[in-house]
């Protein structure tokens, strides 16, 4: 069996990324290295953990001798890198953890990656996942572009353009075989509530305020997390090496409009009284150097690699609040710390 390693794979995108990997190669074995910050929850992949294609590893990616330990002791034909600190607000609030684990535990993966694998190298593939804040904020009209210049603005982007550049610099200097795709913001199933989207359905739910920040004008790109998890697999096997990819939904909203329309959705879902829901809509102080658009152009996957979203953002949506409402147990553990507790009872320690 080939052994990829997938970091990061309990958290929102990367738990989707294994599912995926799991279920549609039975030929691979997925090992799944992931802190368990409180972004990681194992509770994400119930589903497959009993899998014999699929094994989970406790470890910290800013650990260096654990990491070269891994390395050493499995031969791994290609690595999948997901695990980051992935929040904007908390990088504002803590960007030193940023550094940390977006910098530092991106070298340690390529350190270890190149000397575990030697000669061997142009055999394997490091894929690196990254996001389209890298290139700034736009103005009310242009898209990203794979070579937009790089003009982070947040301590977490900047943590993640640096990352990007050094993931680029094994390329080009010591030829390993890197793929790297930047997207847009995603949603669906297993975010952390956190996020915008899972945030405002849980509020609704709970009849609690709906926090939008500054005016509620600024623009994001919005992309099915499962069409990211089918771009994901697609790069890894068929993009060229050395090159990058951009990955967006073409479907840009502002907060507030994304919201309303939430709102919308959910008044439908709970039997609430159209325009109900919208009233718990609350403008909060803007988020400190707060970007104002995101817009990818997502035609070079198109046209090279034959992707594109497979669903509408309004299915999507409507899907995603469905899963939200019929896991209340999923939320109500994350919510409470609860599904921290998992691997202690599943592992044992
Ligand atoms: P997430 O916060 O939901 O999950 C991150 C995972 O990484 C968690 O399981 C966490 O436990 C793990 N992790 C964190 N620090 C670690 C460490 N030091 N060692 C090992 N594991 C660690 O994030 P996400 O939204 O799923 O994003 C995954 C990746 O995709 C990130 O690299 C992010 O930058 C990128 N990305 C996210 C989006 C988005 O909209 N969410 C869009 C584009 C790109
Ligand atoms: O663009 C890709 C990026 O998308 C990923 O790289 C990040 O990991 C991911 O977190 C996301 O970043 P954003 O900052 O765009 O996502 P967030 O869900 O935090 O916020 C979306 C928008 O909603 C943003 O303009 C801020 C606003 N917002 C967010 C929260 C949490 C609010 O107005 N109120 C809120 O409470």
């Amino acid at each position: 069996m080939k052994k990829i390693l997938v970091t990061g794979g309990a958290g929102f995108i990367g738990s989707h990324v294994v599912r995926l990997f799991v279920n549609k190669y039975p030929e691979y074995h997925i090992i799944n290295l992931d802190k368990l910050t409180y972004a990681g929850n194992l509770e994400n992949l119930l589903d497959v953990e009993e899998k014999e294609n699929y094994s989970f590893v406790k470890g910290d990616i800013v650990d260096e001798s654990f990491i070269n330990e891994l390395f050493a002791a499995h031969d791994f034909e290609g690595v999948i890198h997901l695990a980051a600190e992935s929040h904007v607000d908390r990088s504002i609030t803590n960007p030193t953890e940023f550094i940390k684990t977006n910098i530092v535990g991106t070298i340690n993966l390529l350190n270890a990656a190149k000397s575990s694998w030697g000669e061997e190298m142009k055999n394997k593939i490091f894929y690196h996942i990254s996001t389209d804040e890298v290139y700034g904020s736009l103005g009310k009209e242009g898209y990203f572009v794979e070579d937009t210049p790089y003009d982070p603005r947040s301590p977490y982007s900047s943590s993640k353009a640096s990352s990007d550049h050094l993931v680029r610099a094994y390329f080009h200097t010591y030829g390993m075989p890197v793929k790297i795709s930047n997207c847009s913001n995603n949603y669906g199933s297993h975010q952390f509530p956190e996020k915008l989207i899972p945030l405002m359905i849980h509020n609704i739910k709970e009849n609690k305020p709906l926090p939008i920040y500054g005016e509620g004008l600024n623009i994001r790109d919005w992309l099915w997390v499962n069409d990211h998890a089918r771009a994901i697999d697609i790069i890894f096997h068929e993009g060229k090496v050395g090159e990058t990819y951009n990955i967006g939904g073409n479907n840009e909203w502002t907060n507030i409009a994304l919201v309303k329309h939430l709102c919308k959705v959910m008044d439908t879902k709970l039997g609430r009284p159209e325009g109900e829901s919208e009233q718990l809509i609350t403008f909060v102080i803007d988020r400190a150097g707060h970007d104002m658009r995101y817009a990818i152009d997502a035609s070079k996957i198109k046209t090279d690699l034959g992707w594109e979203p497979s669903i509408t953002f309004e299915k999507g949506l409507e899907d995603t609040v469905d899963w939200y409402l019929e896991n209340e147990k999923w939320l109500n553990n994350v919510t409470s710390g609860q599904y921290q507790n998992y691997y202690k009872k599943q592992y044992n320690n």
